[in-house]
C-alpha cells in the first residue's frame, strides 16, 4: 500500500513511525513533514490549506490512501476533494468535521444522540452571555464556537475575564463546569462501525502541578491503571456509537478519528469536547503500543470495511510522553534555538513536533519542539525511559514538565 500523510507535527511523526511498521506498506509520503519525519518517509513541501495541491500530489504519487493529521484541512473540506477524485481518505468530510469545527454543532449532535455532556447555552450577545454565566456560577467555562488552535477555551472564577473572553468571538458556548479527571478516548470510524482505542490522559497546563496557562498538551500516558475496566465499552455504548449513528442519520457520516475528550465526573462520564482527528500528544503515547498494522486499519476505515476488522492489539507495556517546549511557550515561544543530544534507544522515541534544519543543523521551529515517549513494564519504568532521554537533549531556554504520569505511577505501585 502507498500512503500519503498530511501534516508536520509530533502526531504525524508518530503516525509515520507506526505506518512504517505495517508490512503491507510499500511507500510512505508525508506533506509537508519535518526533519524527524524525513528520516523515515519521503517528504513533499505543500501548503496544507490548499486542497487542490493535496489532491494533485495524491494523484501524482498514485497513493492508495491519504491520512489527514490536522483539523484545518478537514474543516476546509480536503476529504471531500479527495473522495471526489476517487482517492480513499482517512478523515471526515467538511460537514462531519464540524463536530470539531463548531462547539455549538457538537452540542446539537450530542443532544440529538443522547450523549452525556455538560449543560450549555450558545450565546450571541452580551446579555445572553451574562445570563448564561450567572445561571451556572463560577468556575465559568467559556468556549469560542469555531476552531481556535487551543486558545478558544477559558475556565476562570473571574466573571469579568469570562465576559471579556466571550466577547472576543461572534458566538460562544457557555457550559457548566465539569469536575473529575479527564480522559482522551479515540474511536476509529468507517461511518457506521467504530473501534475504540485504549484511553490516554494528557496534561494541558504548562507547568508542574497543573499550573500555568493551557497549552496544546505537555505530555501524556497510557494505559490508565486507575480508570474503570469498562471505560472503553462504556464510551463505545454511550458516546462513540450513538454519535457515529447520529452523524450517519443526518446524512453526514463521520469517517476518520473521533476524539472524545471525557470528564469522569461524580455524576458519570460526560463529553467535554469532540475532535475530528488524532490528538497530540496522545498519538505519540498510544501508537508506539499499537500492534495492529496501522495502514490496514486506516485503509479499512476509509473504505468502509471496519465491520470485520476485529479488535485492536496492544502491547502490555506502559508509555509516557513528555513534551519539550521552547522558551516562552505557550505565551511567546522563541524559535530558532539549536537542538542537540537526541539519542534514542529500544525503549524510547523522539518525535519531532516543531523543528527545522538550517544549514544542516537542527533547530526549534515552534512552541512544542519534541515529544519524547518512553516505554516500560509499568508507568514508573516508562517515565524513567522518557525522562532519561529528554534530560540528555539540549535546547537553550526550553522547559518540560517533570510530573507527567507521576501521580498515576505512584498509585499503580501502591496497588
Ligand atoms: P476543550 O478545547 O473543549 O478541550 O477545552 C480545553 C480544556 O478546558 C479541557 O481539556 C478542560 O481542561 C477544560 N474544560 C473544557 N470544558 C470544561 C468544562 N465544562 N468543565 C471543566 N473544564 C473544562
Ligand atoms: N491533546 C489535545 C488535542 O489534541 O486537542
Amino acid at each position: 500500500m502507498k500512503v500519503l500523510l498530511i501534516g508536520s507535527g509530533g502526531r504525524e511523526h508518530a503516525l509515520a513511525a507506526a505506518l512504517n511498521r505495517d508490512t503491507t506498506l510499500e511507500e510512505l509520503h508525508v506533506a509537508p513533514g519535518n526533519p524527524g519525519i524525513a528520516e523515515i518517509a519521503l517528504c513533499h513541501p505543500i501548503d496544507i490549506d490548499d486542497n487542490k495541491a493535496i489532491v494533485e500530489l495524491a494523484k501524482k504519487l498514485a497513493v492508495d490512501l491519504v491520512v489527514v493529521g490536522p483539523e484545518k484541512p478537514l474543516v476546509n473540506g480536503v476529504a471531500d476533494a479527495l473522495n471526489k477524485a476517487n482517492i480513499a481518505c482517512f478523515g471526515p468530510s467538511k460537514a462531519a468535521a464540524q463536530i470539531e469545527g463548531s462547539k455549538d454543532f457538537a452540542k446539537q449532535v450530542m443532544r440529538d444522540a443522547g450523549v452525556p455532556t455538560g449543560k450549555s447555552f450558545t450565546c450571541n450577545s452580551r446579555t445572553e452571555i451574562e445570563k448564561a454565566l450567572d445561571t451556572f456560577g463560577a468556575p465559568y467555562v467559556v468556549k469560542h464556537d469555531g476552531l481556535a488552535a487551543g486558545k478558544g477555551v477559558v475556565v476562570t472564577d473571574d466573571r469579568d475575564l469570562a465576559i471579556e473572553h466571550a466577547l472576543q468571538a461572534d458566538q460562544v458556548v457557555i457550559e457548566e463546569f465539569l469536575d473529575g479527571p479527564e480522559v482522551s478516548l479515540f474511536g476509529i470510524s468507517d461511518g457506521t462501525t467504530v473501534i475504540a482505542m485504549q484511553p490516554a490522559q494528557d496534561f494541558k497546563r504548562a507547568f508542574n502541578g497543573d499550573l500555568g496557562p493551557n497549552t496544546g498538551g505537555m505530555g501524556a500516558y497510557s494505559p490508565l491503571p486507575w480508570a474503570p475496566d469498562e471505560i472503553m465499552e462504556e464510551t463505545l455504548d454511550q458516546v462513540l456509537n450513538p454519535t457515529i449513528a447520529e452523524m450517519a442519520a443526518r446524512g453526514t457520516p463521520f469517517v476518520g478519528l473521533l476524539y472524545a475528550g471525557l470528564a469522569l465526573t461524580s455524576r458519570g462520564t460526560k463529553v467535554i469536547e469532540f475532535n475530528a482527528r488524532f490528538g497530540d500528544p496522545e498519538t505519540e503515547v498510544l501508537l508506539p503500543r499499537l500492534k495492529t498494522p496501522l495502514a490496514q486499519l486506516l485503509f479499512a476505515a476509509a473504505t468502509k470495511n471496519l465491520a470485520n476488522f476485529g479488535e485492536l492489539e496492544w502491547s502490555n507495556e506502559s508509555a509516557v510522553t513528555v513534551v519539550l517546549a521552547s522558551e516562552g511557550y505557550p505565551t511567546n515561544p522563541k524559535v530558532g534555538a539549536p537542538i542537540t543530544g537526541i539519542q534514542t534507544n529500544s525503549n524510547s522515541y523522539v518525535f519531532h513536533a516543531g523543528t527545522q534544519l538550517r544549514d544542516g543543523a537542527l533547530q526549534s521551529a515552534g512552541g512544542r519542539v519534541l515529544a519524547v515517549t518512553g516505554l516500560g513494564s509499568d508507568l514508573t519504568q516508562a517515565r524513567d525511559a522518557a525522562y532519561r532521554t529528554i534530560s540528555r537533549i539540549s535546547l537553550p531556554g526550553s522547559h518540560y514538565r517533570s510530573d507527567i504520569a507521576f501521580n498515576a505511577s505512584v498509585a499503580e505501585k501502591g496497588n
